[in-house]
């Protein structure tokens, strides 16, 4: 496994086709199913990428990307372990230069759901991976869609902005109670852990509704609210909850097409989201 420790390192002319997996480490079992279908991707010939960084500008508070989980050395064993070809794992500095002044904003699906409380969050998204394709040349890249509003303002940047890039979305790896695997579960106390799940079961009981045909979003809404808050714990605040659009992501009245129910939670500082498809 070839490690790669900064921009000028990275070899060109890899086998294609070149298959990468943008993370920011902490791996856990929803990167390792990405990891695995890079390789069926990729096949024996082709290469698999695992890029690792702690990207300073999709942080909007200091205190969280101080917070957010390192394991480097427990992550290449892993990456070892899957087969990874080559593994990215850059210093900021080296990446970043101090006084970079370019950014890729998107101006249309990153204000609703996560974008409404976390500014700047998804230009900082779309600067490290429009940077990450530049630097890696990969052919294709994989996403989960737990952050489904990550996975939709990817494919529209690549569409924009025409990068010969194919993306792939996979569906959300779970915990057997259903809560979606994420590197912040580590932060919950075992009380809250045990809560958890209540975000899971909110959104398939509002899925549910569709079976009998229901189009009014307020019912969709107020079935999953019910359930997010009843016997709650008192550490618990709903971030957002919102029914809208898989492509645009903007809101719904009804739910006629493809929507999408996504949620955050807050126990005390640690945010969960979720999402389903409707
Ligand atoms: P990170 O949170 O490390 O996630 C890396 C990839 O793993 C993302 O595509 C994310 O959607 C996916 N993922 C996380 N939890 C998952 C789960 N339970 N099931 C399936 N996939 C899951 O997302 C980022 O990093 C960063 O924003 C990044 C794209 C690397 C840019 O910095």
């Amino acid at each position: 496994m070839l490690r790669l420790r900064s921009i000028a390192e990275i070899p060109s002319g890899l086998p294609t086709p070149v298959v990468l997996v943008p993370t920011m480490g902490s791996l856990h079992e929803g990167h390792r199913a990405l990891i695995r279908r890079a390789r069926e991707i990729a096949g024996e010939a082709g290469s698999v990428l695992v890029s690792i960084f702690v990207n300073p500008l999709q942080f909007d508070r200091p205190a969280d990307l101080e917070a957010y989980p390192r394991a480097v050395e427990s992550d290449l064993a892993i990456c070892e372990q899957l087969g990874v070809d080559t593994v990215f794992f850059p210093e900021p500095t080296d990446f970043f230069a101090a006084d970079h002044s370019i950014a890729v904003s998107e101006d249309l699906l990153s204000k609703p759901l996560c974008g409404a409380t976390r500014p700047g969050h998804f230009e900082g998204v779309c600067t490290v991976v429009l940077k990450l394709f530049n630097v890696l040349t990969p052919t294709d890249a994989l996403f989960g869609k737990k952050d489904y509003q990550q996975l939709a303002i990817i494919r529209r940047l690549v569409r924009d902005l025409a990068l010969p890039v194919k993306i792939h979305g996979l569906e959300t790896i779970r915990e057997s109670d259903g809560l979606a695997l994420s590197s912040r579960n580590l932060n919950l106390t075992a009380i809250q852990r045990a809560d958890a799940p209540r975000l899971r079961r909110a959104l398939l009981a509002a899925r549910d509704l569709r079976i009998n045909g229901e189009q009014r979003s307020e019912v969709y809404l107020e079935t999953a609210r019910l359930l997010l808050l009843q016997n709650a714990p008192e550490d618990l605040k709903i971030d957002y909850l919102q029914l809208v659009d898989r492509e645009s992501l903007q809101l719904l009245a009804n739910v006629t097409g493809n929507a999408l129910l996504a949620a955050a939670l807050y126990y005390d500082e640690v945010r969960l989201i979720d999402n389903i498809e409707i």
